[in-house]
């Protein structure tokens, strides 16, 4: 953990049970045309998308729209770009999972340039540096799962033989606006509710045993852990309870401040590398491997460093689960472990060969995957064991 850090910025955060309401008066604040984009349904088919678009009429505030069926594609980026860059935008606003905040979060910073967003994508692009000017943006998450409402990168997605999951990413890029309204999560179906809520636990976990954490993220992360512990189980298996949903919601926002200022570990670099092969849901890859990508990590930290400190940050997460304060660290750990395999299963976390992960796939899967800033760096026989085990 670093005492001494640098912490990148966080949106101006609205947080809490009905701030929705506050969207069309921060939306004239930017001024009277926005872009609103959203998912293919869900948002668009509640009662909430006819109240805003009242609102915005009601303020003479003019909206395009644009639908994000699936994680976001290059293409799919360039075409939206090309569709509204003329059209004088003041701010663009993005209402939906993960993948719809990703999308707004790229456009809002390709609309300034006129270039193909795979040119600055890590790992894929040109190598061109992006100059981080963008149009204002506004970010509203309706699941709980990436943080992306927090975060300085957009994931933008192409799948197939030589598919990738790259970011696009910038200080800059963090959103203007953060609305975080836990209400706006009621809606979203259990498994998809296990599959984010799956997402913002490894994102915070990871965060929090990363080699780059520091002491905010880590002061940040324990108690946004905290409201997890409760949360995601709630959030599950009575998703009307707002007590459950707003418990998530907060632990989802956190996940992407302590993920943009202290990175993550190995799981996350599993979910690039196999999401750029096979169309799998992020929060799926991460829920799936989480359980097995972690004991390996103990195990091998227990053999060949048993003085690391993330031994004794695996121990305090465990204390908080377990709750017996009585207990020594490898108690503490074991109960951490046992706990997410718990969940795996009781939140019916599939494996990851029920999709169209092949055998013949994992050579260049291991190949891609990197360990990020994971507390143990796991080499390609363990990687492959990793992978193996959720097939
Ligand atoms: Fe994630």
């Amino acid at each position: 953990m670093q005492t001494s850090f640098s912490f990148t910025s966080t949106p101006q955060i609205h947080f809490g049970v009905g701030k929705f309401k506050l969207l069309p008066r921060l939306i004239n604040n930017y001024g009277k045309n926005v872009l609103i984009l959203t998912g293919a349904k869900s948002f668009t088919s509640s009662v909430n998308w006819d109240i805003l678009r009242e609102s915005l009429d009601d303020l003479e505030i003019s909206f395009a729209h644009f639908e994000i069926p699936n994680e976001p594609s290059p293409n799919q980026i360039d075409h939206c770009v090309k569709q509204f860059r003329e059209n004088d935008l003041r701010v663009i606003l993005a209402i939906g999972g993960g993948s719809v905040l990703d999308a707004g979060k790229a456009v809002s910073a390709m609309i300034p340039l006129n270039k193909p967003v795979k040119n600055y994508l890590e790992g894929v692009g040109t190598g061109e540096s992006h100059p981080g000017i963008k149009i204002p943006f506004i970010a509203v998450p309706t699941t709980s799962g990436t943080g992306s409402e927090t975060t300085k990168n957009a994931v933008i997605t192409e799948v197939g033989k030589n598919g990738f999951k790259k970011s696009l990413r910038h200080d800059n890029f963090v959103p203007d606006l953060a609305v975080v309204d836990p209400s706006l999560t009621l809606s979203t179906p259990k498994n998809q509710t296990a599959h984010s809520g799956m997402d913002a636990f490894t994102q915070l976990v990871e965060s929090y045993l990363s080699t780059k954490s520091n002491l905010m993220t880590d002061s940040l992360a324990i108690k946004a852990l905290n409201q997890l512990k409760d949360g995601l189980p709630l959030a599950v298996n009575e998703g009307a309870n707002i007590e459950g949903r707003t418990k998530m919601a907060y632990a989802s926002m956190i996940s992407g401040i302590t993920l943009a200022n202290a990175g993550l570990g190995t799981i996350h670099g599993f979910a690039s590398s196999v999401g750029g092969k096979c169309n799998i849901p992020h929060g799926l890859i991460c829920g799936s491997l989480m359980g097995i990508v972690n004991r390996i990590t103990v195990r091998e930290l227990r053999k060949q460093d048993a003085t690391n400190l993330a031994l004794s940050k695996y121990a305090r997460l465990g204390r908080m689960f377990s709750q017996k304060d009585d207990k020594g660290k490898d108690y503490q750990i074991d109960f951490l472990l046992d706990q997410i395999d718990q969940w795996i299963e009781e939140f019916e976390i599939a494996k990851l060969s029920r999709f169209n992960l092949e055998e013949q796939l994992i050579p260049s899967i291991i190949k891609e995957t990197g360990n990020k800033n994971n507390p143990y760096q796991l080499n390609p026989a363990e990687l492959d064991e990793a992978l193996r085990n959720r097939i």
